[in-house]
């Protein structure tokens, strides 16, 4: 079944063309550099250069996929959640495709994608197992029941993973996206030098918080430049993407040990973090777990793990009518009827 799949959740115009779990051409056009010189992504400007790329970076997908309009059973969209003017570029130019050549539109879940990246080169990967998406927008603990049936068993109570390293980085003079420097400058950990608090909350302990950690690195840094103090920017970096890695590890093994899973998968931009990625593998391999994670090209937002996702929504019944629309914020567990025909 060929599908070409948008993305414009975000800062990144994407297209896809694929087949099942087969991915025939992958285009990202990102705004990375754009948005850079204002420290973070400007909404306005995200949907402006969607806009001016989306046409493009579709034909040239469907170009080197070797194939025309024509040949598409489907075309595929980022529907929610993410930045809303972003996502309704995507979700307006898919509908138009979809209706001028006569086939279905299949609205696709930002984070459900994410975690279909997982399925592009690991073709033992099948529900049902345990999966951490964390992202700049989201860091979640959910059970993949099925490829369409999610469970959300734990989530950020303030700021995403993601969001927690941009801050910091930021506030360490790194450049955007910060998590990509921040992991890339990190040394050694020293929490003497550094004492970071590791937050403790009532409730589901299968959730996160990681605003009380940035706004502690960030007074940190700042008492630090009143007092013409110089900070150790890798050893700080370190130490505040150990603790951000300690707290994803920890949550997700009590869940693995609850819930009895022996599969885990990563998903989204942060699971490219070095860290992240060597201390599962080796905490896996200890308790006996599998373990899988995206190939780099694919934890990032990109409409391959789109295309790969609307697969199995369309083979469950999730096609979208024309009254299609775009949301900012939708629980990965939603139920369709409320949302779209
Ligand atoms: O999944 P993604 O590309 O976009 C969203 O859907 O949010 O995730 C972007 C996030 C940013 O916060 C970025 O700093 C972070 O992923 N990220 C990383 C790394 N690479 C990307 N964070 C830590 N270490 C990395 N290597």
């Amino acid at each position: 079944m060929l599908i070409l799949a948008i993305e414009s959740s975000c800062d990144e115009t994407a297209a896809a063309v694929t087949n099942g779990r087969h991915i025939l051409s992958n285009i990202v056009a990102t705004q990375i550099a754009e948005h850079r010189i204002y420290g973070g992504v400007v909404p306005e400007i995200a949907s402006r250069r969607h806009t001016e790329a989306i046409s493009q970076v579709c034909e040239q997908a469907v170009k080197e996929a070797g194939i025309s309009y024509k040949d598409l059973d489907a075309v595929a969209v980022t529907f929610a959640p993410g930045l809303i003017g972003a996502l309704l570029v995507g979700v307006n130019f898919a509908k138009g495709l979809a209706f001028s050549l006569g086939i279905p539109l299949i609205p696709v879940h930002h984070l459900r994608s994410h975690i279909a990246a997982n399925y592009i080169e690991n073709d033992s990967l099948n529900p049902e197992f345990l999966c951490l998406t964390v992202s700049g927008g989201n860091s979640l603990i959910t059970k993949v029941a099925d490829f369409t049936e999610f469970e959300l068993l734990g989530g950020t109570k303030d700021d995403a993973a993601g969001e927690c390293f941009d801050k910091t980085a930021r506030a360490l003079g790194l450049a955007y996206p910060g998590g990509v420097m921040l992991d890339k400058i990190a040394t050694i950990p020293d929490f003497n030098k550094y004492p970071l608090p590791y937050p403790r909350l009532s409730g589901n302990e299968l959730d996160f918080s990681f605003s009380g950690l940035k706004t502690a690195v960030i007074n940190l840094i700042h008492n630090a430049s009143q007092k013409k103090e110089e900070i150790d920017v890798p050893v700080l970096a370190a130490t505040v993407r150990k603790r951000v890695c300690d707290m994803l590890i920890d949550n997700t093994f009590k869940a693995a040990e609850q819930f009895n899973y022996k599969t885990i998968a990563l998903a989204g931009g942060v699971s490219a973090n070095s860290e992240l990625r060597n201390r599962f593998c080796e905490e896996c391999k200890k308790r006996n777990i599998e373990l899988f994670y995206p190939e780099l090209k694919y934890c990032g937002d990109n409409a391959a793990m789109v295309g790969v996702q609307a697969f199995y929504e369309y083979k469950s019944g999730n096609i979208a009518d024309s009254s299609l629309n775009a949301l900012a914020t939708l629980p990965i567990d939603y139920n369709r009827g409320e949302f779209y025909g």
